[in-house]
C-alpha cells in the first residue's frame, strides 16, 4: 500500500505544486482533500507555466486519475474556466476527473460575505483570499451548505438556494451591503454548476475500492500548517484543516491507509494576509526575497511577506503532521546571501519558547532566536545531485534536518521540474519506484 500525503509547514506557498508533479506520475490517483480555488499552485513544464486552483496538479500527467474529495469546497465557475485552460493547453479531463458528491460548493453569497466581513474587520482583517472559502465552510458547519450531489435533485436544490438567499440577503442588508437578486443568481449560478454533473462520483467508495485493488494514492493538501483552522496562527487562518489529519477526513480515506507524508517547506519563510509571522524581515533584505523569490501569489497576485526560515515553525508542524521527510524548495534563492539567519526559539515575556505558543497575539510577540550560518554565494540553481551543492549549502540543509526533526529528501533548485535534488534512499526515492 502506498498512499502519500503532501501538506505544506509554512502558511502555504511552500512550492507544492511542482513536488505533487514530479511524484504524480509515480501514483494512480492524484486527490485534494481541503480548500478551494484560494489555493494556487504554479507548475513550470519547459517554457510553459500551468496555475491550477482547484484541480489536482496531477491532471498535467495524462494518465493519472485525479479527485476533488469532500473536503474541497468548490465554486463551479473557478472549476468550469480551469478545465477550459486545461483543454486549451491539450489537456483533456473528462473520465479521469472526479468531484464528490458530498464537496460543498461556493456561491455568490459567499463571495459577497467574505467580502463584506473583511471590509468591517478593517485593520484587523483575515486578508482572505476573497474567494468565498471561510463563509462555504461556515454553511457547511450549520448544515445549509449546499453540496455538489445536490445538483442531481434540482427542484430540491433550487428551494434550499432560494431560502438561502433570502437569509444571506438579510445579513449582506444588515453590514450595509447590496442584496443579491434572488432570480437572476439562482440562474447564472445554476447554469455554471450543472456542467459539473458528469463529474460528480461517490469518490470515497471510489479511491478505498482502488486502493483495495492495490493501487496508490498521492493526497495534496492546500495552503499550510500555520493556516490550519485548528493548529495554525488562529483567526489569522483558513477555514478547514490543511494538516495530514485532513486528509482522513476530506477524502474518507481511512488513517491507516496513509502510509506517508512530505512536509514542503520553502527554505526561508512567506506569508500572505494578515497575521503574525515572527521572522519577517521589513528591510532590503525582505524586498529581496520577495523579488528573487518572485513571492507574488499565484490566485491573487498581492506580494508576499518575506522572512528568515522558522525553526520553530516547521519543527511544530513535523511534529503535527508527522512526516517522514521535508521537501525543502527554492533553495537557490538564497544563492546571493554573505549569511543566513535561521529561528531556533522565540523570546517572549522574559521567557525563551521552543514550541509555538497559544494565541496569535502572543505569536506576535515573539522576538526570534537567531542562529547565523554562512552564505554560499555560488549559483545552484539547476543543481539535480546534493553532492554537487557548495558545503554551505549541504550545511544549511543540515541544520534545517536537524532542528526540524526530518530529512530533506527533495531539495528544489529551480521552478522547473527538472531543477530538483531527489536524495537516494530517502522516502521520497522510495516513493518513485
Ligand atoms: P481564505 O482561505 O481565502 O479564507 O484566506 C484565509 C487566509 O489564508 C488568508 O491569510 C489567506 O491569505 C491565506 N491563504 C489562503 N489560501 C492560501 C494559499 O494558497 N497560499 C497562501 N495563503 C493562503
Amino acid at each position: 500500500m502506498k498512499n502519500v500525503v503532501i501538506a505544506g509547514t509554512q502558511w502555504g506557498d511552500e512550492g507544492k505544486g511542482k513536488v505533487v508533479d514530479i511524484l504524480a506520475p509515480h501514483f494512480d490517483i492524484v486527490a485534494r482533500y481541503q480548500g478551494g480555488h484560494n489555493a494556487g499552485h504554479t507548475v513550470r513544464i519547459g517554457d510553459r507555466k500551468f496555475i491550477l486552483r482547484l484541480i489536482p496538479s496531477g491532471i498535467l500527467h495524462n494518465e493519472c486519475c485525479c479527485v476533488i474529495g469532500n473536503g474541497v469546497v468548490v465554486e463551479p465557475r473557478a472549476f468550469n474556466t480551469e478545465l477550459q485552460e486545461l483543454r486549451e493547453m491539450g489537456i483533456e479531463c473528462e473520465g479521469r476527473l472526479f468531484v464528490s458528491s458530498r464537496a460543498h460548493l461556493i456561491l455568490p453569497y459567499h463571495l459577497a460575505l467574505d467580502r463584506a466581513r473583511e471590509e468591517r474587520l478593517g485593520t484587523n482583517s483575515v486578508g482572505t483570499t476573497m474567494r468565498g472559502i471561510g463563509p462555504a465552510y461556515e454553511d457547511k458547519a450549520a448544515r445549509i451548505g449546499i453540496r455538489a450531489g445536490d445538483l442531481l435533485y434540482p427542484d430540491l436544490l433550487r428551494e434550499k438556494i432560494r431560502t438561502n438567499i433570502e437569509a444571506k440577503n438579510r445579513e449582506l442588508v444588515s453590514m450595509h451591503c447590496e442584496p443579491l437578486d434572488c432570480d437572476s443568481t439562482l440562474d447564472d449560478f445554476l447554469s455554471e454548476a450543472m456542467r459539473l454533473k458528469p463529474f460528480i462520483r461517490d469518490t470515497a467508495t471510489m479511491i478505498n475500492r482502488a486502493t483495495g485493488d492495490g493501487k496508490s494514492v498521492l493526497i495534496e493538501g492546500a495552503q499550510g500548517t500555520m493556516l490550519d483552522v485548528d493548529h495554525g496562527t488562529y483567526p489569522f487562518v483558513t477555514s478547514s484543516n490543511a494538516t495530514a489529519g485532513g486528509a482522513a477526513i476530506g477524502l474518507g480515506l481511512a488513517p491507516k491507509k496513509i502510509t506517508g507524508a512530505l512536509g514542503i517547506t520553502k527554505a526561508y519563510t512567506t506569508r500572505v494576509g494578515g497575521g503574525p509571522f515572527p521572522t519577517e524581515l521589513l528591510d532590503e533584505q525582505g524586498a529581496y526575497l520577495q523579488k528573487r523569490g518572485n513571492e507574488y501569489g499565484a490566485v491573487t497576485g498581492r506580494p508576499r511577506r518575506t522572512g528568515w526560515f522558522d525553526a520553530v515553525v516547521v519543527r511544530y508542524a513535523v511534529m503535527l503532521n508527522g512526516f517522514d521527510a521535508l521537501a525543502l524548495t527554492k533553495l537557490d534563492v538564497l544563492d546571493e546571501f554573505d549569511e543566513i539567519r535561521i529561528s531556533t526559539a522565540y523570546h517572549c515575556r522574559g521567557e525563551l519558547l521552543t514550541d509555538i505558543p497559544y494565541g496569535a497575539n502572543v505569536l506576535a510577540e515573539c522576538e526570534p532566536v537567531y542562529e547565523t550560518l554562512p552564505g554560499w554565494k555560488t549559483a545552484t540553481n539547476g543543481t539535480t545531485n546534493f553532492a554537487d551543492l557548495p558545503a554551505a549549502a549541504k550545511a544549511y540543509v543540515r541544520r534545517v534536518e536537524e532542528l526540524c526533526g526530518a530529512p530533506a529528501a527533495l531539495i528544489s533548485t529551480g521552478p522547473d521540474r527538472s531543477e530538483t535534488i531527489i536524495r537516494e534512499d530517502s522516502p521520497v526515492s522510495g516513493w518513485m519506484k
